[in-house]
């Protein structure tokens, strides 16, 4: 199957309604719909973005919700001064040091849990992903927790604070920096003491492994192939993190839709962000609020971004690609898979849209990053990528531009360096219907021709014939 084909699959089994209008509608650069203002135009995109007056709390947009579910002062819904301090809060893990520090934590996993590829054995890669996704946002909030980690057993929901919208999750919710003696340490001290810890207790064995052996309970993997366990230590903080943010994301966007049952959409939305925040901060806290959505912005994206890159570099065949430069491979899948594909915002005053036309106070926005990054344009091409301003319209752009926009381009490639060697082709892929955003609810996959399992095969072949 061809990239893009299958690709298309993880929008149409979410909202084949809303991608049906928008691909119909994309060649226009803004098009309105009563009070609905899509914005499919590079220039209109970013002048929305950074020169509109926004409202940063109306319903339907990603500040919005927050707002309603949480106390507030949560990045999407701030602006100013307290926003400024807000992101200062979470700057220091996110920094080029924070992120170059984090990183062994997720390359030991990627290699850890690949390598059954090389026995033959099929991989789902979502699990994967969200593992890596926990233990990355375990380490973010480590290095911006003044106390101990985060992530206690106890699961029981304490407060109903949210941090989550559907397309492009995220807010912290409570806002001043923390003023800590630890929050202050050197940066690179605090990250390490969290790679340190995920890797000497190291995560004992990724649950995408399982698909070839083990053996589950309904919370997934119980044991890997080895018959180890995996329900205690960090991988199942990870997984269980994981789980807590993409379950808060994926309630807060169905509680967004259209339907009959809005009020127990809003009560499961309210109930999984509690459960979120008592994961990331059981005894509460000044930080509570932002832990929480950093751990749902980290997580959502990841686990949506780093199957689909995997299918795509499959399907399209660019592991050459990815062993030659995987930093360039992954700028250029971020761009034609745009994992936050749809910003919904809204105006708090009259403007202009070049080239759109006049924007009226309360219009809603629906600002289409992918449209703006030309993803549905031209594939990606590591050799000719689009140039770094085009392509990193998918992260946003102005004072509100994504944070995490270099951890996860590092992340990226890292994965893709990690996977290139086995060559994996896809053997099953599901859509997810409930996920906040557009992904795979799993993608199985094995080695394809490497030159071991092609001599492997020629071994098995000529042995049948002995
Ligand atoms: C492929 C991965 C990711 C994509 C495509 C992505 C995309 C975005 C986009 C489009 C925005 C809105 C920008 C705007 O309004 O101008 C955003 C905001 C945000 N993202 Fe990401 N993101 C990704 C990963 C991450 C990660 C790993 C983190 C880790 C903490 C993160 C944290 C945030 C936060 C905190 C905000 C709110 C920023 C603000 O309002 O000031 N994101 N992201």
């Amino acid at each position: 199957m061809r990239a893009r084909s299958r690709d298309r699959l993880v929008y149409l089994a979410a909202h084949p309604f809303l991608f049906t209008v928008l691909a119909a509608t994309r060649h226009r650069p803004t098009v309105r719909l009563g009070g609905t203002l899509l914005v499919h135009d590079r220039q209109a995109y970013v002048h929305a973005l950074t020169r509109l007056t926004l409202d940063r709390t109306a319903e339907g947009t990603t500040g919005g919700a927050v707002t309603a579910l949480t106390s507030g002062a949560a990045l999407f819904d701030q602006q100013g001064q307290s926003h400024r301090t807000s992101r200062r809060t979470s700057a220091d893990p996110l920094s080029a040091p924070g992120v170059e520090a984090m990183r062994p934590t997720w390359t030991n996993l990627m290699a850890r849990a690949l390598s059954p590829l090389a026995e033959g054995a099929e991989l789902d890669l979502v699990p994967l992903a969200a593992e890596i996704a926990g233990i990355t946002a375990l380490a973010i909030l480590a290095a911006t927790s003044p106390g101990p980690a985060p992530v206690s057993s106890s699961s029981a929901p304490t407060t109903n604070h949210l941090p989550a919208r559907p397309l492009c999750p995220a807010a912290p919710t409570e806002g001043p920096p923390s003023h800590s003696a630890s929050a202050q340490e050197p940066s690179a001290e605090r990250h390490r003491t969290t790679a340190e810890r995920h890797n000497d207790t190291g995560p004992r064995a990724s649950g995408a492994a399982v698909g070839a052996g083990g053996t589950r309970d309904s919370r997934g993997p119980t044991t890997d192939r080895a018959g180890r366990d995996l329900r205690a230590g960090p991988a199942d903080d990870a997984r269980r993190l994981a789980e807590a943010a993409r379950a808060a994301a994926a309630a807060t966007a169905r509680e967004h839709l259209p339907g009959l049952f809005r009020r127990r959409a809003r009560d499961e939305a309210r109930l999984a962000a509690a459960r979120l925040t008592a994961l990331v901060a059981p005894d509460g806290g000044e930080h509570a609020g932002l832990h929480a959505m950093l751990a749902v912005a980290a997580i959502n994206t990841t686990v949506a971004a780093l199957p689909r890159a995997a299918a795509w570099s499959a399907d399209d065949r660019l592991w050459d690609a990815a062993r030659r430069d995987p930093a360039a491979l992954a700028d250029e899948l971020l761009r034609v898979i745009a994992p936050t594909p749809l910003l919904p915002r809204a105006a708090a005053g009259d403007g202009e849209l070049p080239p759109g036309g006049p924007v009226h106070a309360g219009d809603r926005l629906m600002l289409i990053a992918r449209h703006a990054a030309g993803a549905h344009r031209s594939g990606p091409d590591p050799a000719r990528p689009a140039p770094p301003q085009v392509a990193r319209l998918v992260f946003g752009v102005g004072p509100h531009a994504c944070p995490g926009a270099r951890l996860a381009r590092i992340q990226l490639a890292d994965w893709l360096a990690a996977l290139a060697p086995y060559r994996p082709v896809v053997t099953r892929a599901r859509p997810d219907r409930r996920s906040a955003l557009p992904g795979w609810r799993s993608l199985t996959v094995r080695a394809g021709d490497t030159d071991s399992a092609a001599e492997r095969r020629a071994g098995s072949g000529r042995r049948g014939e002995a």
